[in-house]
C-alpha cells in the first residue's frame, strides 16, 4: 500500500506501508528522526509525542498525539511535525530557549515529548487552551522534575505559524489516487464504510487506535482487514441542540469535550480526565463504547444520562439504549458487518441532580478503579426517577437496579441515601485486581453516592481538583 504525508514541508511517500507499522517506528527506523523516543509503546508516557495536522481554512489544525500507537496509514494525507522540525540548524526556537533558561531540559528521553506538547500549546493546537498542567499530563517525567517545565511553559511565547502553503500542498496530496491494495481500508463516506463492511463483516474497525494500537505493540496481535474510520466525515460530526448532543462515532474526546461539558460540567470533567491530551486527541467516544471495557469511563456516565446508539448495517439502522449494548464480558450487541454510527445523549432537565465521579489511583491520565454516575429527577422532594450506573464494579458497565429501586419514590433524604448505598451490595460483586480490592470498590461506590448527597447540601465537594 502506498501512502503519502508531509513531514515538515516535504512529501514523504511510503510505497510499502505495513498496515500496523507505527508512525514512531517509521520516524525512527526509516526516516532517522530519532528525536522522537519510545518510552512505553502504549500511549502512557508521551516520549513519542508528535503533532499531526490537517488543513483547516487557510491554515492547519494541529493535534499532539502519541506516535507509538498510531498506525502509519492513519496519517495518509496529513502532515507531521517532530521535535526536529522545530530547530533546523544551531539556533534554538524561543520555546527551546525558554526550556534551557528554566533548566527544564532534564533528560533526553522525556524532553522531546515535553517540547512537542508545549509546542502544540504555543501554536494553538487542539487542547491548547487547557491549563499547562493538563497539556503535559500525558508526558511523564520519571525524575519528577515538573516544576521547571511548568515554569518554561508559562514563559513560552505564542508561535504564529504561517501554514497556508502547507495546507495547500496537503489539499493536493489528499486528492491523489487512493491506495488500491486491500490490506488497509480508509473509506471516505459512511455509505462506503457500510458497503465495505457488508463485504468484510469481520473487518476490524480502527478509530483512534488508542485501544487497538496496544493490541499490536503490547499484545503482538495481527489485525485482519483493518478499516480506518477516522476519515469518514459523517462519523466526525457533532450536533448540539435542545434535545441533547449527537456525536458521530469517530468524534475524538478532545473534540467532544466542550459540547459534553455544556450538557453537564461533570461530563466535561470526566472527559478531561481520560488519558492525557495525546490520548484524547486520538481516542473516540465510539471506540470507548465499542471496546466494551468494564472500566471504560464513558459508558457509566452516558448510561446514567440515558444515551442511545445508532447502529448501522448496510442501509439498515437500529437504535439501542446504551445499557443494552453490553451483553457480558467482551460481548456486545453488534452483528457482523454492523458499526456504531452515532451516539445520542439527551440533555438533562435543568433541575436534574447529576453527579459523575471517577476514582483512579493517579488523578491524571489513569483509568478508573470505580466510576459512578447518578441522574436523579425530583418532584416535590420525592425522587421520581433514578438512573445509577457504575464502571469497575462488574463485568460490564451497568446500572444498579437495587440502588435505583431504593431511591425511586423515596424522599430525597439522608435515610434514603443510606438505604440506597446499602442496596449497592445487592447490585454488585466486584473483583479484586491491581486497581482496587472488592472491599475498596464497594466502599468507594457507596461513598460516591454520599458525595452526591453532600454536594446537594451545598458542602464543598469537589470532583475538579487540579494539580
Ligand atoms: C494511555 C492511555 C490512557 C487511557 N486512559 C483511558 C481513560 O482514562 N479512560 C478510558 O475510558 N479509557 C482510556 N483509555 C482507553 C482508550 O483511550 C479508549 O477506550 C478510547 O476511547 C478508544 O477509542 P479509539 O478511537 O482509540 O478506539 P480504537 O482503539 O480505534 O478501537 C477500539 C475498539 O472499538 C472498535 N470500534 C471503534 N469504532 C467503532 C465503531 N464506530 N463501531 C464499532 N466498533 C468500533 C474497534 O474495532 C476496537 O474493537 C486509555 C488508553 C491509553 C492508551
Ligand atoms: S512511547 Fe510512551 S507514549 Fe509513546
Ligand atoms: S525529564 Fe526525563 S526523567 Fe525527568
Amino acid at each position: 500500500m502506498t501512502i503519502r504525508f508531509l513531514l515538515d514541508d516535504a512529501v514523504v511517500e511510503v510505497a510499502d506501508a505495513e498496515p500496523t507499522a507505527t508512525l514512531l517506528d517509521h520516524l525512527r527506523y526509516r526516516l532517522r528522526r530519532t528525536g522522537t523516543k519510545e518510552g512505553c509503546a502504549e500511549g502512557d508516557c508521551g516520549a513519542c509525542t508528535v503533532l499531526v495536522g490537517e488543513p483547516d481554512g487557510e491554515g492547519m489544525a494541529w493535534r499532539a498525539v502519541n506516535a507509538c500507537i498510531l498506525f502509519l496509514p492513519m496519517i495518509d494525507g496529513k502532515a507531521v511535525l517532530t521535535v526536529e522540525s522545530l530547530s533546523r540548524g544551531e539556533t534554538l526556537t524561543p520555546l527551546q530557549s525558554c526550556m534551557a533558561r528554566n533548566g527544564s531540559s532534564q533528560c533526553g528521553f522525556c524532553t522531546p515529548g515535553f517540547v512537542m506538547s508545549l509546542y502544540g500549546r504555543a501554536v494553538g493546537a487542539a487542547g491548547h487552551a487547557l491549563p499547562v498542567a493538563d497539556v503535559i499530563a500525558g508526558n511523564l517525567c520519571r525524575c519528577t522534575g515538573y516544576g521547571p517545565i511548568l515554569a518554561a511553559a508559562e514563559d513560552a511565547p505564542r508561535i504564529d505559524r504561517d501554514d497556508a502553503r502547507l495546507a495547500a500542498t496537503l489539499r493536493d496530496l489528499r486528492t491523489a489516487p487512493e491506495p488500491t491494495e486491500a490490506n488497509w481500508f480508509a473509506p471516505r463516506s459512511a455509505d462506503e464504510l457500510a458497503a465495505l463492511l457488508l463485504d468484510h463483516p469481520d473487518a476490524r474497525l480502527i478509530a483512534g487506535a488508542t485501544d487497538v494500537g496496544l493490541w499490536v505493540t503490547k499484545g503482538l496481535r495481527d489485525i485482519d482487514t483493518p478499516v480506518f474510520i477516522g476519515d469518514v466525515p459523517e462519523l466526525r460530526t457533532i450536533m448540539e441542540g435542545a434535545a441533547g448532543v449527537t456525536l458521530g462515532a469517530a468524534v475524538r474526546y478532545a473534540e467532544a469535550h466542550d459540547a459534553l461539558g455544556r450538557l453537564h460540567p461533570d461530563l466535561g470533567e470526566l472527559v478531561r480526565r481520560i488519558g492525557g491530551l495525546q490520548v484524547r486527541n486520538a481516542g473516540t467516544i465510539g471506540g470507548n463504547i465499542a471496546n466494551g471495557s468494564p472500566i471504560g469511563d464513558g459508558p457509566p456516565a452516558l448510561i446514567a444520562l440515558g444515551a442511545s446508539l445508532t447502529l448501522r448495517r448496510g442501509d439498515r439502522r437500529r437504535t439501542l439504549a446504551l445499557e443494552d449494548y453490553f451483553l457480558g464480558y467482551g460481548r456486545q450487541d453488534r452483528a457482523p458487518g454492523e458499526f456504531i454510527e452515532r451516539i445520542h445523549i439527551p440533555r438533562p432537565a435543568p433541575d436534574a441532580i447529576i453527579h459523575i465521579a471517577k476514582l483512579s489511583r493517579r488523578f491524571d491520565s489513569d483509568i478508573s478503579a470505580v466510576c459512578g454516575a447518578f441522574a436523579l429527577t425530583l418532584r416535590d422532594g420525592v425522587i421520581a426517577e433514578a438512573r445509577v450506573a457504575f464502571g469497575g464494579m462488574a463485568a460490564t458497565p451497568r446500572r444498579a437496579p437495587a440502588c435505583e429501586a431504593a431511591l425511586t419514590g423515596a424522599s430525597f433524604s439522608q435515610a434514603t441515601i443510606a438505604r440506597a448505598v446499602a442496596a449497592l451490595r445487592e447490585d454488585f460483586a466486584p473483583l479484586t485486581d491491581v486497581r482496587g480490592s472488592a472491599a475498596y470498590r464497594h466502599e468507594a461506590a457507596g461513598n460516591l453516592l454520599w458525595r452526591l448527597w453532600h454536594r446537594e447540601q451545598g458542602e464543598p465537594v469537589s470532583v475538579r481538583e487540579t494539580v
